[in-house]
Formats: structure tokens, sequence, C-alpha cells
């Protein structure tokens, strides 16, 4: 017996259609181990020995030589799984599986597989591998969908290596330019572009994306709030806003042991203050829900007995506000010319990531929930802390994802990650279930 529904989607205001639903579509099933089997292999690319604990990390910076072995790896699998692949110029690797109606927009599912350098086996995997499952399941099965299904994985969502995070997915909305992309360079000097050259990834597909017809991205919380409250999944509302500055404090070098304090321009300890400021700052409460980093400083020389004379440091904000974002913004910009005052130094910064908080589709989170409530999982909203290429591709298309709860309060950049097999299981026969539905009449 099969029972169809019907629903309607609008997007900004400009397009609208119709889909409709199988019930037997509820009763779909991916295998959890060969998901877990996948996920990990892809965790053995890359893999290295966490010193302190003893744990297996993985490092796949993007668009090193781990990092091209896994985009090879999951690029057979793709092959493998009967998906017609193409590369494109920002070196996005999508795979398509033919629909009844092979002109129609396809459903679209994806994430990454670049890596943190001490990341554990799930973020963004979970998401690309997922959706791969949900290809083999379809496969094994016979089952043909109306609408062509794509599956993805996005050049350097981590932004570890090039400074900008979400690169290829903000390339294939037309957000950065593909010419600014190829000219980002790591700490070495090497090139995005020349990159993507050395590993053969520079594809020739043009990497501006035709809007899919919807993007559904299944990935892990990274969090403690699912795990807190109790709930199987989470039904992704959206993602905070992102602010990312990349500072360079100038001082003056001088001997550690002469120099008094009082004639000291301290590179070091500026970078110091910023720090502490930012702190204080995500702490007051003036600025909503606001988080701030430092992840990264690095005093010049860096020598026990010199002063530092330079010093370079990041930035990392988030707030799910824009207003109190643009805030917090500003009166960073304030402290560090009351900075420069006071201590001698000169402070500039560029600005390398900055994104909008983004709204996720309230019609494909109805489409999520309502497919883990048939299962009878357990869910509740809930807002991203973290940045995903489903907030780049929501600028083309209905977009939400699925969050997958983590164990050690959720725990993600840290070898320690982990998400449970039924757990993951679980939000990819979601994921199945409701790209099977988008891809539907
Ligand atoms: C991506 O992992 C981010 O920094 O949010
Ligand atoms: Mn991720
Ligand atoms: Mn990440």
């Amino acid at each position: 017996m099969v029972a169809r529904g019907y629903g309607f989607f609008s997007h900004r205001g400009i397009s609208s259609y119709v889909f409709s639903w199988d019930a037997d579509v509820k009763e779909l099933q991916i295998s959890g181990k060969r998901l877990w089997d996948s996920l990990m292999a892809l965790g053995e690319v890359g893999a290295y020995r966490d010193e302190r604990t003893g744990l297996k990390g993985v490092n796949r910076l993007a668009l090193t030589d781990a990092d091209a072995q896994g985009r090879r790896l999951v690029k057979r699998w793709f092959e493998e799984a009967g998906l017609e692949v193409r590369v494109d110029r920002v070196g996005n690797v999508i795979g398509r599986r033919k629909g009844r109606r092979s002109g129609d927009a396809p459903v679209m599912s994806g994430s990454h597989i670049d890596s943190v350098p001490t990341a554990g086996a799930f973020d963004g995997c979970l998401g690309v591998l997922g959706a791969l499952e949900c290809v083999r399941t379809l496969n094994d099965l016979g089952m043909e969908t109306d609408r062509p299904l794509e599956v993805a994985f996005f050049t350097d969502e981590e932004g570890c290596r090039f400074g900008t995070d979400m690169l290829g997915s903000a390339a294939a909305v037309g957000r950065l330019e593909l010419e600014t992309v190829y000219e980002l360079k790591d700490r070495d000097g090497l090139t995005v572009r020349g990159e993507l050259e050395r590993h053969g990834f520079l594809g020739t597909a043009p990497e501006r994306l035709p809007p899919p017809h919807a993007y559904v991205e299944c990935h892990i919380e990274q969090g403690p709030i699912l795990r807190a409250a109790g709930v199987d999944l989470g039904v992704v509302t959206g993602v905070q806003a992102i602010s990312w500055q990349d500072v360079s404090i100038t001082g003056k070098s001088s001997h550690a042991g002469t120099t008094p304090m009082s004639l000291r321009s301290d590179a070091g300890l500026c970078a110091a203050r910023i720090a502490v400021r930012l702190h204080e700052m995500a702490l007051s409460g003036r600025y909503g829900e606001m988080r701030a980093t430092m992840g990264a400083v690095q005093p010049h020389p860096g020598m026990v007995n010199i002063v530092p004379g330079r010093a370079r440091c990041t930035v990392d904000l988030r707030n799910p506000d824009d207003a109190m974002m643009a805030a917090a913004e500003k009166d960073l910009e304030a402290f560090y010319r009351s900075l420069e005052k006071e201590m001698g130094v000169t402070i500039t910064w560029r600005q390398t990531a900055r994104t909008p908080r983004v709204a996720f589709s309230e019609q494909v989170q109805a489409v999520l929930a309502r497919h883990m409530d048939a299962a009878g999982h357990t869910h509740q909203r809930i807002m991203s802390g973290a940045g995903h290429d489903a907030q780049e591709i929501a600028s083309l298309c209905p977009t939400a994802m699925i969050f997958v709860p983590g164990e050690y309060d959720g725990i993600s950049h840290n070898p320690r990650e982990y998400s449970t097999p039924e757990a993951c299981t679980r939000g990819v026969n979601v994921l199945l279930r409701a790209l099977v539905e988008l891809a539907t009449a």
C-alpha cells in the first residue's frame, strides 16, 4: 500500500514546485555496516597516533598528500557506485546518479573530506560517505528516482591551510571568485591552484553549480547539546555568523634582559592582550551568545631571550546574531587602536572569512523531522555552531541538515571525536528517505 503526500516549496520567493512521496520510502534502510566500514577505511588515510592520549587521529589538511589520497579513494568509490563523476575547476568532486527525468535539477547531498590537523574520522566524512551509502543502497534495490541525485565532496571546508573556510562550496555558489580562491596561499607560500594542479584535481567542469532542487547534508553535531538533551537526532535550523581575522602586530624586537619594561613595544604581549580581550568580550554578555577564539599565535622571532618584535595571530568570532557580530567587530577594532596608542605597536588585520547567519529551509526541515518521527527517533531543532558547506548551497536551493550526536560531550576537531555506529546509521537512514522523497515527482 503506497500513500502519497504532497508539499509545496518556495525559495527566496522566486521558484516554487510540488513534490510527492511514498509511504514505502519510510521503510528504506541503508547498510550501517557498509557505512561504518567506509568511515573507518577513510579514517585510515592521514591517520596518526595522538601522543598524549594514544588515540588515533586524522590529519588530512586540504590539498596535502593525505587529502589527495583520501580524494582518490572516495572518487573511486563514487565511480564504483556507478556515479558519473566530474571534478570542477576548484576541485569539488561531484558524482551524479541518473534520474528518470535526467533534465531535472538534481537533489544533492555531500560535505567535505578535508580535515583539521587534529581531527577524528567523522567531521564531513559522515556527510560524504553517508550520501554515497544512500546511492549504494538505491543501487542494491534497483530503485530509480525521478530526479537525478548528486553526491559531492567540496574542497577545503575547514579553512585551516589556506585561511578561508568553505572554499569549494563558496566558489560553487559564486560567493568567492575562482581567481581569489586560486591565489590563496598556505604558510609555505603554496597556492590553492598549484596544489590542485599537483594532485590532479584542477578539474575542467564549471565551478558554478546549477541550482539543485534541494540539498541535504548529514553531519555530526560537534557539540554537547543533543547528547545532553538525550535526543536521537537534530534538525538543523541554520548556521551562525562567522568572522575570521588574520592579525599582524608590529612592535620592537629587543633584548629580554636589558630592555626596561617601560621601554618595550612587545608584539607578543599585545597578542596576549587581544586573546584576553576576546575572552572577556564573549563572557560579558554584551554580544549575545558570542564565541571568540585566538586559535593561532606566532611571536617573532620566537626566542626565549628576545622581546617579540612581531606577532601574527588569528581571531575567530561566532555569533547567531548578525547585529551582535557587527558590534563585536567594531569594538574589537576600537580596542586595536587603543592598544596601538598604549603599547607603541601597529596592528593591521585582514578579514579571511566572513559569513552571515544562514537560515535553512523550513520545508526541508519539516521533511527531515517527519522522517525522524516516522522512524520513532526523538529529535530537536538546533542551530549549528560550526560552519558547513550546506550554508553556502543554501543560497542556491532549499537546504537543511541532519545532526548526529557525538559522544564525550560531542567533542570535535579532536581525535576523541566519536559518534556510535547506531547514531550514524540513524542519521543516514533519515538522509536516504529525505533524498528519495525530495527526488520523487
Ligand atoms: C568548521 O569546522 C568550522 O570552523 O566551523
Ligand atoms: Mn565539517
Ligand atoms: Mn570541521
